[in-house]
């Protein structure tokens, strides 16, 4: 190459400057230094734990709350303090995302108990009379997490948590925290199985925007260099994750995905606009995503949807459809977050009034 020509890293801004100083801190297993606003249920799960470093019984747990509200975290938190403070306890940590069966999660426990899982196929029934051996062996109270619940098959779910649930051995039993988006996997539980998990409920609601801002600036302060991101621009960020569910990994994401985009375009602060684009991006592939979920012809129809139109305008085009068939669309595209469906003037039926959440010309 001819030496006049200018090395193309030349021209970067800022090269050898970072504004990241721990990248790693907006990674998904990234533990924080603190958990905020989350002191009652941390309380509460401790406080029906404690017994157990006595040797006595503890309560089951369902939590629930919408995605990013800190359920694993804070269950992951509370049980890591408590296998350190007494050796008596230890704790399984299990995705039903991966592990989906009762096979599996029967796999996991074996393990946990220090079992080797024999290489020739075991029935589910034989790893089951397995674990309560090594069970009858063990010297500590088990307690197994069994995160995204509903995510385990169907047909295997009561049986898994009946037998978890039913055993007991010299006074110990297994203690279970179930963790589940929506809690009414319950109504998929056999009764029999319902009554024996006594469980008890733990509530994790969405974050407000206060909430979001103190998760936010613990991220920024470890992650990134000094001045990276204005107080307002937080601010900004806390609002949109705000009104997206109250979702602290919304939050996070935006943060980081602004400070990757700011860092290539060379620059060691978070501008208004790239904070901007970087959400518009993101709501865009968002509504895309949604959008790739719906039919020809709903999509048809939603297409024509106007700002503030009544419903009964709405029925009144693409006459083709019949208008229960548009109705139920309609009531699709509001649960997906598309519209908003507001009663008009008392005195008018079931008419209701459009609001579009989205923005048409991203359509
Ligand atoms: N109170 C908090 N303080 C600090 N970070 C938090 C807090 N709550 C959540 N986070 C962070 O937000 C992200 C999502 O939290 P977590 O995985 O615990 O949510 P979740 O309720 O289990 O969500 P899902 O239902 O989708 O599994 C993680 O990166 C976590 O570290
Ligand atoms: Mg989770």
């Amino acid at each position: 190459m001819p030496i006049s020509k200018k090395n193309i890293f030349s021209n970067v801004k800022n090269i050898e400057q970072s504004i990241f100083k721990d990248e790693q801190v907006f990674y998904p297993d990234f533990t924080p230094e603190n958990i905020f606003s989350r002191d009652a249920q941390i309380k509460e799960l401790s406080f029906s734990l404690k017994p157990l470093i006595s040797n006595k019984k503890a309560n089951n747990f369902l939590i629930y709350g919408p995605p990013g509200t800190g359920k694993t975290l804070t269950s992951r938190f509370v049980l890591e303090e408590l296998i350190n403070y007494s050796l008596k306890v230890k704790y399984l940590y299990v995705n039903c995302i991966q592990d989906n069966t009762r096979f599996s999660v029967f796999s996991r426990i074996v393990s946990f108990f220090g079992g080797i899982m024999p290489r020739r196929g075991l029935a589910v029934d034989e790893i089951w009379q397995r674990i309560k051996e090594l069970f009858t062996k063990s010297s500590f109270s088990p307690v197994i997490i069994l995160d995204e619940i509903d995510k385990l098959k169907k047909e295997d779910l009561s049986v898994l948590l009946y037998d978890l649930s039913r055993f007991s051995n010299n006074n110990k039993y297994f203690t279970l925290i179930l963790i589940t988006n929506n809690k009414s996997f319950i109504l998929d539980l056999d009764s029999r199985t319902q009554s024996s998990l006594f469980l008890k409920d733990l509530e994790f609601k969405k974050y407000s925007s206060q909430d979001l801002k103190l998760i936010l600036k613990e991220r920024v302060e470890y992650g990134l260099i000094g001045n990276a991101i204005s107080e307002d621009l937080i601010g900004y960020i806390a609002g949109y994750a705000a009104i997206r569910e109250g979702d602290a990994r919304i939050a996070i994401d935006l943060l980081y995905k602004a400070a990757k985009q700011s860092e290539r375009e060379g620059n060691l602060m978070i501008s208004k606009e790239v904070l901007l684009s970087v959400s518009n991006l993101i709501d865009s592939i968002k509504l895309n995503e949604k959008i790739a979920s719906l039919s020809k012809e709903e999509f048809k129809f939603l297409k024509i949807l106007k700002q503030d139109q009544t419903t009964t305008e709405a029925y009144s085009s693409l006459k083709e459809i019949a208008q229960r068939t548009k109705s139920r669309y309609l009531l699709k595209f509001e649960k997906l977050g598309f519209i908003s469906l507001s009663p008009v003037k008392e005195g008018k039926g079931n008419v209701r009034k459009i609001s579009l959440n989205f923005n048409l010309e991203l359509l």
